[in-house]
């Protein structure tokens, strides 16, 4: 890998750079790897869905965006727009780190729709000249046109008694007052969340104190992109700690996501969890989710992932300059108190062309000719609960990204250790979770460089990236009396250089 300097990696985009991206774009458009339904970045890296809302009839969101390499450089925040949360839009460059107060980057926030304007809210990471890191916590407004306007001054400045991580504010409204969720890490070293309210959007915010989850007195060394969401009569809250342990099949990625249901007690600041906190994906890669802010749905919320995780690497398209996607637009509900997730509704107007069909265990239909369709929707129910196998982009001789359940030790497996490209693989390659009531159904999103599995109707979620290659091509499965259908997905966020707008009007300078 090219090292980059530190000028090269503090490099903030300007207007001259509009060809140098162009050629950047032109370049990384031409990989096998990228996707053809999901999010992915412009150029560059990208990382947490940021600002994600619905405004203006449309959802917004936001994401975390180097442009010009596939390293962890500058933070700007780059912007896409779609009305169904399937078929996305490149707008163009939303905020770049042009003031003192975000001199180090625009790190993660969230976003809030008021009086016909998107309020973004979002961590100015500020260096001082010593090299001093000192977070504050931002306002900035976009209009109908996509206007942003930085508010020139924090909303938020740290606090004492925290180190200098306090950041990813997530802003929302309980009991008439607005209010702050913010990660951050004490003194001492472990991880928090802050909140914070107001009345006022731009001014007034004061720290209220650190959010007490019953039964928890800290989340490991630090908490970030933390989020609470009401669906129904219950709350969500999300967060992604670091510095947790793995514990049996759980916990084995370098950092993970989690949740947990409960009540929430703004006034006292309480959340009282039903339950201990579990993972939100349980693939080999998945990291710092947010939901939108919304008014859509009262009784569902939609969550965006990244598909990566802090500190991983991702060779095969970090060589091709560029570094991640995310993941497709979850609606989560909560059902017999349990967080169910599933797929965007709208994702099955993607459904193209039927590839394949068994029934009942019999080929009906197959025009698949043994190769595993490099974008594909894998609909597959199990009316028997016995033993099944899928082996997709393998060769004669490897099986590739397999994903099995086996019906007598009751565990459903993803595992990409026999796969030509290796990334991380000291976090290890396949991941586990014993099925308590087995296998019932099965929806396998292929999306050329990555897999998402929704197991029983959204009671889990596996999602992972892989690197195929050319020799990869084959799929192989097994399983009696399966039903399977397999349709061609279109493309819906599209890569093409007719479609990357002429967004370098929006960079001022
Ligand atoms: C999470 C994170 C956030 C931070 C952002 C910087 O991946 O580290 O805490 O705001 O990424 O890009």
């Amino acid at each position: 890998m090219e090292k980059w300097s530190k000028e090269e990696l503090e490099q903030v985009l300007a207007k001259r750079d509009g060809n140098r991206l162009r050629r950047l774009h032109e370049q990384i458009r031409r990989s096998s790897w990228r996707a053809r339904y999901h999010i992915q970045t412009v150029t560059g890296l990208m990382n947490d869905p940021n600002g994600f809302s619905f405004y203006g009839n449309r959802w917004h969101l936001f994401y975390q965006w180097f442009p010009f390499g596939a390293v962890h450089g500058m933070k700007h925040w780059y912007h896409v727009s779609s009305t169904d949360l399937v078929h996305w839009k490149n707008e163009g460059l939303a905020l770049k780190p042009d003031t003192v107060y975000d001199n180090k980057g625009c790190y993660s926030g969230s976003a809030f729709v008021k009086d016909g304007h998107l309020f973004l809210v979002y961590t100015g990471n500020h260096n001082e000249a010593d090299g001093r890191r000192i977070p504050y916590q931002m306002l900035a407004a976009m209009d109908e046109e996509g206007h942003i306007q930085k508010l020139s001054r924090p909303i938020i400045k740290p606090e004492n008694g925290y180190t200098e991580h306090q950041r990813d504010p997530k802003i929302f409204t309980e009991n008439g007052y607005y209010y702050i969720l913010l990660g951050a890490q004490d003194n001492e070293k472990r991880g928090k969340m802050l909140l914070y309210r107001s009345d006022q959007l731009a001014d007034g915010w004061k720290l209220m104190g650190e959010l007490k989850v019953k039964g928890y007195d800290s989340f490991g060394y630090m908490v970030e992109c933390p989020d609470i969401e009401k669906i129904g009569n219950k709350y969500l809250l999300l967060f992604s700690p670091q510095g947790l342990h793995g514990k049996g099949d759980e916990f084995r990625n370098a950092y993970q996501n989690v949740y947990m249901i409960g009540d929430f007690d703004a006034e006292n600041l309480i959340f009282t969890p039903d339950e201990r906190y579990k993972e939100l994906d349980r693939g080999l890669d998945f990291y710092a989710a947010q939901c939108a802010n919304q008014n859509v749905y009262t009784d569902k919320a939609v969550l965006e992932g990244w598909f990566g995780v802090s500190d991983y690497s991702y060779p095969p398209t970090d060589e091709e300059g560029w570094a991640n996607l995310l993941t497709l637009p979850r609606e989560l509900s909560i059902e017999n108190g349990k967080l169910m997730q599933r797929p965007a509704a709208a994702l099955s107007s993607l459904k193209g062309k039927l590839l394949f069909e068994a029934a009942d265990g019999k080929i009906k239909e197959d025009h698949m000719y043994g190769r595993t369709p490099d974008s594909a929707v894998i609909e597959l129910n199990n009316p028997t609960g016995g033993s099944v196998s899928l082996e997709l982009f393998s060769t004669g001789l490897h099986k590739g990204f397999s994903i099995s359940y086996n019906h007598d030790r009751g565990y459903f497996t993803i595992d990409r250790s026999d796969m030509e490209n290796q990334v991380n693989t000291e976090y290890g390659s396949s991941r586990r979770i014993r099925l308590e009531n087995g296998l019932k159904s099965m929806t396998v999103y292929v999306d050329r460089s990555s897999v998402e599995v929704f197991i029983n109707n959204g009671e889990y979620v596996m999602s992972s990236r892989i690197f195929p290659t050319v020799r990869e091509h084959l799929l192989r499965m097994s399983g009696k009396g399966i039903n399977m259908k397999i349709y061609n997905i279109d493309l819906a966020v599209s890569d093409d250089d007719a479609l990357f707008p002429s967004w370098m009007e929006s960079v001022k300078k």
